[in-house]
C-alpha cells in the first residue's frame, strides 16, 4: 500500500517538472468530480470531466488514512461526443461500512484533484436522502439551491453527519448545447457531488449525451440491466432499508413490451418481496421520475394521463414517487388510480401506506409553474416556492420534510411511523417534549399551591 504513496508523490514531481509547452493546469487538472453508488455496498464511482485526454495512469488514489491514500483504482475514459473534451471513470472497491474515505483523481501523470472526503453507511443506519428536480443554471434556472445544500448540509469537517444520498429528478441544467453552462452547473454540483453520491434521473430537458457520458449511475440491484446502455436513463440500487428505483420518463417508452416497463414490474416485484421478507434490510421502495402522474399544476393538470395509464398498476408496493418536470411543489396523500386514503392528520400516517404518496418537487431553481386548478381531492399540499426534500428512512418509519431555499423553513412534512413507534418527526418530537415539560412544571405549580394533584 506505502509503495503506492510513494508513486503518487513521484507523479507529483514528475509532473512538477514534465510540463510541455502550452499545456495548462486547467486543461488537465481533474474537474466535475462526483460519486455514485453502484450495485455493491462496498464500492464506489467516482467520474471526472478533462479538457485533455487521459493517459493509462489515470485513475482515483483512495484509502481511510488522509496522508496514506495507497489503494488504487484505474479509470477508463471516453471523449465526449460534443467534442468538449474527456470524460473519465473509476470504481473505488472494497470499501467497509461505517468508514470514512479520502480520495483524490488524477487524468494525467502530471495532474490531480483536490483531496475528498465521504462515508459509506453502516447497514443498520438511516438513510438520509436529499432530493429536488429541474435546477437550471444561469441564465435558465440558478444552482442556488445547490450551494444551500453544500453550505448546509454538506460541511466536509462532519463527514458523519452528511446525507447520505442526495436526488434530482431531471431537468439537471436546460443545457441547450452550451458548453458553459454545461460545466457551471456541474461545477456546483460537484461541491456537492464529489462528497456525497449524486444519483439523476434523466428529464425531457436534459441533453442525452450527457446523462450517458457524465454519468455512471448503477445497472439494475436485481439480475441483469435489459439494455446495459442504458442504465444511466433507468436503473436500482438499495441503500441499506431503501430500495431505490429511477426510470426514463421522457426518452425511453413504457408500452408492456419494452425492455423498461417488463424492467420496472421485475424490479418492484422482488423489491415488494424483500420488504414483505422480515430477514431482507429492505423497508422502502423510493421510485424517481421525472414527469408526474398526479399533479395540480399548469404544467400536467391532472399529471402525465399516457404515463399514468402505462405505468401506475406497476407502482402500488412503491412507498414514495419523486417526480420533476412541474415547477412547484406538491405531495399527494396515499393515492391510487385516483382514489386516495385521506389520515385524519395529513402530517401522521400510523402505519404503511397501501398507496403510494407522490411527490412533485420541481423547485431546483428554475422559473416556477402556476397551478391549473384547485386542490385536487388527492393533494396533501402544495405551494410554489423553490426548495428540496430532506427524507429520513429506518426500518420502521419515514420522515419526509420540504425545505424552502430561500428561509430554510420546513413548509411541509409528515412522518410515516409503523406500529405506532415512536419515530416521528424531529419536529414533532420536540413539540412533545414542550408538552411534557408545561405538564411537570403545572404538576409541580400545584402540588405547592396544594390546588391539583393526586386525591385533589
Ligand atoms: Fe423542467
Amino acid at each position: 500500500m506505502k509503495m503506492f504513496s510513494f508513486f503518487v508523490v513521484m507523479l507529483f514531481c514528475l509532473g512538477v517538472f514534465g510540463l510541455q509547452e502550452g499545456e495548462t493546469e486547467m486543461f488537465k487538472t481533474p474537474q466535475q468530480i462526483h460519486l455514485a453508488y453502484t450495485n455493491d455496498p462496498t464500492s464506489m464511482a467516482v467520474s471526472w470531466y478533462t479538457k485533455d485526454p487521459s493517459d493509462l495512469l489515470g485513475g482515483v488514489w483512495y484509502g481511510i488514512e488522509q496522508q496514506d491514500l495507497g489503494s488504487f483504482s484505474s479509470s477508463t475514459s471516453l471523449a465526449l461526443s460534443d467534442g468538449s473534451g474527456y470524460y473519465h471513470t473509476a470504481v473505488m472497491t472494497g470499501l467497509e461500512p461505517g468508514r470514512i474515505y479520502h480520495y483524490f483523481v488524477g487524468s494525467r501523470h502530471e495532474f490531480f484533484s483536490d483531496v475528498y472526503t465521504f462515508r459509506i453507511p453502516n447497514p443498520s443506519e438511516k438513510v438520509r436522502i436529499l432530493a429536488f428536480g429541474d435546477m437550471g443554471t444561469f441564465p435558465r434556472g440558478d444552482t442556488t439551491l445547490m450551494h444551500s445544500i453544500r453550505v448546509h448540509e454538506v460541511n466536509p469537517a462532519e463527514p458523519h453527519r452528511m446525507p447520505t444520498v442526495v436526488l434530482q429528478a431531471g431537468d439537471l441544467m436546460y443545457p441547450f448545447g452550451n458548453g458553459g453552462m454545461i460545466a457551471a452547473w456541474f461545477d456546483a454540483m460537484a461541491k456537492v457531488g464529489a462528497r456525497v453520491p449524486f444519483m439523476v434521473a434523466p428529464g425531457n430537458r436534459d441533453q442525452q449525451d450527457i446523462i450517458t457520458e457524465r454519468f455512471e449511475m448503477p445497472m439494475a440491484a436485481y439480475g441483469e440491466h435489459p439494455e446495459p446502455a442504458r442504465h444511466n436513463f433507468y436503473y436500482s440500487y438499495d441503500v441499506n432499508c431503501v430500495h431505490f428505483i429511477v426510470i426514463s420518463t421522457n426518452f425511453d417508452t413504457f408500452h408492456s413490451n419494452s425492455h423498461q416497463y417488463k424492467w420496472l414490474k421485475k424490479d418492484i416485484e422482488q423489491a415488494q418481496q424483500n420488504v414483505q421478507d422480515p430477514s431482507s434490510s429492505i423497508s422502502w421502495i423510493v421510485l424517481m421520475g421525472h414527469t408526474p402522474i398526479y399533479s395540480s399544476s399548469d404544467g400536467h393538470t391532472q399529471g402525465n394521463h399516457e404515463l399514468k395509464l402505462a405505468i401506475e398498476d406497476l407502482l402500488e408496493p412503491v412507498t414514495l414517487c419523486l417526480w420533476g418536470d412541474d415547477h412547484v411543489y406538491e405531495r399527494s396523500y396515499p393515492v391510487f388510480q385516483s382514489i386516495a386514503d385521506i389520515p385524519s392528520n395529513k402530517h401522521v400516517l400510523d402505519e404503511r401506506p397501501s398507496k403510494p404518496i407522490h411527490i412533485t418537487v420541481g423547485t431546483g431553481g428554475i422559473d416556477n409553474d402556476a397551478w391549473a386548478v384547485d386542490q385536487p381531492d388527492w393533494s396533501a399540499e402544495r405551494l410554489i416556492t423553490k426548495g428540496y426534500l430532506s427524507m429520513e428512512a429506518k426500518k420502521n418509519s419515514f420522515s419526509v420534510a420540504f425545505i424552502d431555499r430561500d428561509s430554510r423553513e420546513v413548509r411541509d412534512y409528515f412522518d410515516i411511523h409503523e406500529n405506532g413507534g415512536l419515530n416521528a418527526h424531529p419536529l414533532l418530537l420536540a413539540g412533545g417534549f414542550l408538552l411534557f415539560v408545561g405538564l411537570v412544571a403545572m404538576f409541580l405549580k400545584g402540588k405547592k399551591t396544594g390546588k391539583s394533584g393526586p386525591g385533589v
